[in-house]
């Protein structure tokens, strides 16, 4: 077989991956990465001497039309449950198409992916694997008429011990419970788990870090563009009614996710473009 013309030998390789779907392989000087076309999914990332950044699920299918369960689930149009259309929008069970691939200075590798036969607008996603994973969703309205959307890239932390966890950079801000269904305003204290946790942070570009002391690592969220942050750990009833998510899984992950959701959805006027921007990036405690 002849490789894909974007391959880069030895570092950046086109695979089959779980259930047959075409899945990118990255080896930078630093770290992996596996990214799906199903989805413009990020499935893996790991730098070299630590253990892996992005919590994926045993149970997650792979398939046309399902979404993968863990790792960088794109987000877009719309976010969240939407009557007669599948959760959290078509994005992240479209296969998108590979259009560039890069080794850039910094010895980083960059992909580009598009949002195949989007009418009205354009949607592309960029992805750098090196020291750090970079992600950057941009989207241009080529209508004549404004475009309203909300995007998140919904992210899977993996880590030791979600009770053992926290949260830092979200003091004093205000947020919607998704679970009691009520706004209220966090507190000066770090976000720790001790329960089922769905919040929608909003008007927010904070950085937020996540404090894993049982890995022995802090790991950063950087983000640009974004408007809101949501964490979200499902815990065990939620867990157990997941079909796609074990049962116990939810002790090894949590979600903080960056994004314009809700009142900070976006709305572009024809012509302009938003880019949602994440950095991940992670230390030794
Ligand atoms: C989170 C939402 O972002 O995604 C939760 O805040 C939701 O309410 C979770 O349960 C997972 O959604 P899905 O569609 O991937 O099961």
């Amino acid at each position: 077989m002849s490789a894909h013309p974007l391959e880069i030998p030895g570092h950046l390789t086109l695979t089959t991956g779980e259930g047959g779907l075409p899945k990118i392989r990255i080896e930078s000087a630093f770290s992996r990465a596996e990214i799906y076309l199903h989805g413009a999914h990020v499935s893996h990332f790991q730098k070299h001497g630590e253990p892996p950044l992005l919590f994926m699920s045993a149970a997650s299918e792979f398939a046309a039309g399902k979404p993968i369960r863990g790792g960088v689930p794109v987000i877009f149009p719309w976010f969240g449950p939407r009557d007669g259309y599948p959760a959290h929008g078509f994005a992240r069970t479209t296969e998108w198409e590979l259009v560039t691939t890069a080794l850039l200075p910094n010895e980083a590798f960059q992909l580009v992916l598009h949002l195949p036969n989007s009418t009205g607008y354009q949607v592309e996603f960029v992805m750098t694997v090196g020291d750090q994973l970079s992600m950057e969703l941009g989207v241009t309205n080529t209508s004549e008429q404004p475009f309203t959307f909300e995007n998140c890239l919904h992210t899977y932390f993996h880590v030791r011990s979600i009770s053992d966890i926290s949260i830092t950079g979200l003091s004093n801000v205000g947020y919607h419970d998704r679970i009691a269904d009520v706004v209220t305003t966090e507190g000066h204290e770090p976000i720790r788990f001790e329960g089922e946790m769905d919040r929608v942070y909003f008007n927010t570009s904070a950085t937020t870090e996540i404090v894993d002391p049982g890995l022995g690592r802090k790991i950063r969220i950087a983000k640009s563009g974004s408007q809101s942050t949501v964490v979200w750990n499902p815990w065990i009833a939620k867990s157990i009614r997941m079909p796609d998510f074990g049962d116990e899984e939810y002790i090894r992950m949590v979600c903080v996710e960056s994004g314009n959701v809700a009142d900070d959805q976006v709305t572009l006027s024809p012509g302009d473009r938003a880019v949602l921007a994440v950095v991940l990036s992670s230390e030794s405690l």
